[in-house]
C-alpha cells in the first residue's frame, strides 16, 4: 500500500520511541499523584517532567500549565468549554475543524459564547485585517488553526499573535495539522492556548493530545473528578493542571508522547519538512496540469505543510479514493474531513476534495505512483 493519508493519521509510526516509550512504562509501576510510597511519587515527578519538556517543545512560558487530553478534539472541548462564560465573544474562522466548529456551536446554540465566523481568502488565508475587524470588545479569544487540515495552507500566526496581543484578545491555536512539521514558538507568535495530537505529526500513538496554556489565560473546569490532589475538596482543584485533567493519566501515550517529540528537534523537522514539500511540489505541479484536475492548497509552497485537495471532472472525490485504493493501492482520504465549512466556501460540498497527504516516509516512488494514476483516473473520467 502507498500511505498518503497522513493528516488523517501517520503511518508507520515512529517504532523505536514508541519501543522505548513501552519500555520506560512497564518499569514505572505507579500513577503519578496517587500514592505516598516511592514509586508514585516517582511517577508524579516524570510526570512533571513531561509537562515541562512538552512546554520547552512548544516555548510554551511554563510547564505547569500543560494538561493533557485524549486527543486534539478532547482537548479543544476542554479549551472551548472552559472559555464559555455566558458573556464572552469568540472569533474563529471557516477553516476549522468540526472538533472546534462544534464545540462553538454548541456553547453558542446554548448562550454560553458568542460567535463569529471568518472567511478565508481564494488561496486559503484569513487575514490579519479581518480577523482584527472582528473584534469586539467582550471578544475573549481567537481560535484558529495553524495548518488547514484541506487546504494544508499555514497561518499567519506571528502577526495574528502581535494583532492580538495589543487588543488583549486571546490567540487558541489548533495546531494539529503543524505539530511535527512546523516548530512552533508560543511565546513569538503570543499563542495562548496551543491544542495538539500525538498520533499526527508526531508519529506517535492514539489517544493522547495536549492542550498547553499561557498562565494568563484562565480556562475553566468542565469535568470533574478525582485528581489525586486535594481529595477533601468538595470542588475541582483550581490549581493547573489538576483544574483541567480528571481520572487517571494516560501515562503510556504520555511518555510515548515525549519520546516522539524528543525525536523532534528543529533540525529534524526543517530536514523532514524540506523533503516533504518538495515531494508535494513534484504532486502539486503535476496535479495542475492534468486536464479536468483542480488542485487546492499548494500555491504558495512556503505557507504550506505538506498535504493538498483535488477533485477530478464531475466524480465524486469517494469515487476517485475508490479507484485509487482498488486499482492503484494508494490509501487516500476523500470527503469533507471534517471542516464542511471550507467546502461550502471552496464550492465543493457536498462531495467534498481528494486528499493526499505526505509524511517522514513518503518517496519519490509514492508521488511517481500517485501521479501515474491521477493521469489516468482524469483521462478516463475525461474521455467517459
Ligand atoms: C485541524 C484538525 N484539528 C483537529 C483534529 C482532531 O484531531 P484528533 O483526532 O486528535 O482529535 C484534526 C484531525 O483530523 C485536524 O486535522
Amino acid at each position: 500500500m502507498i500511505y498518503l493519508d497522513n493528516a488523517a493519521t501517520s503511518y508507520p509510526k515512529n517504532e523505536p520511541a514508541l519501543r522505548r516509550a513501552m519500555e520506560r512504562y512497564l518499569a514505572l509501576g505507579a500513577s503519578p499523584g496517587r500514592g505516598g510510597y516511592d514509586r508514585a511519587v516517582e511517577a508524579e515527578e516524570l510526570v512533571s517532567s513531561i509537562r515541562q519538556n512538552i512546554a520547552t517543545f512548544c516555548h510554551a512560558p511554563t510547564g505547569s500549565h500543560t494538561c493533557f487530553a485524549a486527543n486534539a478534539t478532547d482537548a479543544l472541548n476542554t479549551l472551548i468549554q472552559g472559555m464559555a462564560d455566558g458573556t464572552s465573544h469568540i472569533v474563529s474562522t471557516r477553516l476549522e475543524h468540526n472538533s472546534v466548529l462544534r464545540p462553538l456551536r454548541h456553547m453558542q446554540y446554548n448562550d454560553l459564547l458568542e460567535v463569529d465566523i471568518l472567511d478565508f481568502d481564494d488561496r486559503g488565508f484569513v487575514s490579519v485585517e479581518s480577523i482584527e475587524a472582528a473584534l469586539r470588545p467582550h471578544t475573549k479569544a481567537v481560535i484558529i488553526t495553524h495548518a488547514s487540515n484541506v487546504l494544508g495552507t499555514v497561518q499567519p500566526l506571528i502577526k495574528i499573535g502581535a494583532m492580538l496581543h495589543r487588543h488583549g484578545v486571546a490567540l487558541c491555536v489548533d495546531a494539529s495539522q503543524s505539530v511535527g512539521h512546523l516548530p512552533i514558538d508560543m511565546q513569538a507568535a503570543h499563542i495562548d492556548a496551543l491544542v495538539f495530537t500525538g498520533h499526527k505529526g508526531p508519529a506517535g500513538p492514539t489517544g493522547i493530545g495536549a492542550l498547553v496554556l499561557d498562565p494568563c489565560l484562565d480556562v475553566k473546569p468542565s469535568r470533574f473528578g478525582g485528581t489525586g490532589v486535594d481529595s477533601h475538596n468538595p470542588f475541582q482543584p483550581t490549581e493547573y493542571p489538576a483544574r483541567l485533567e480528571s481520572g487517571t493519566q494516560n501515562m503510556l501515550g504520555i511518555i510515548a508522547l515525549e519520546e516522539c517529540l524528543r525525536d523532534l528537534s528543529i533540525h529534524t523537522q526543517s530536514i523532514r519538512l524540506k523533503e516533504e514539500m518538495r515531494l508535494l511540489k513534484r504532486l502539486f505541479g503535476a496535479l495542475v496540469k492534468l486536464p479536468g484536475v483542480r488542485v487546492y492548497g499548494g500555491h504558495d509552497m512556503e505557507k504550506q505543510v505538506p498535504l493538498l485537495s483535488c477533485t477530478v471532472n464531475d466524480m465524486k472525490a469517494a469515487d476517485v479514493g475508490a479507484v485509487l485504493d482498488g486499482d492503484f493501492d494508494i490509501a487516500v482520504r476523500t470527503g469533507l474531513h471534517c471542516a464542511p465549512l471550507v467546502h461550502e466556501r471552496l464550492g465543493t460540498a457536498p462531495y467534498g476534495t481528494v486528499r493526499f497527504s505526505l509524511g517522514s516516509h513518503t518517496t519519490d516512488a509514492d508521488i511517481d505512483a500517485a501521479i501515474e494514476a491521477m493521469q489516468e483516473i482524469a483521462q478516463s473520467c475525461g474521455s467517459s
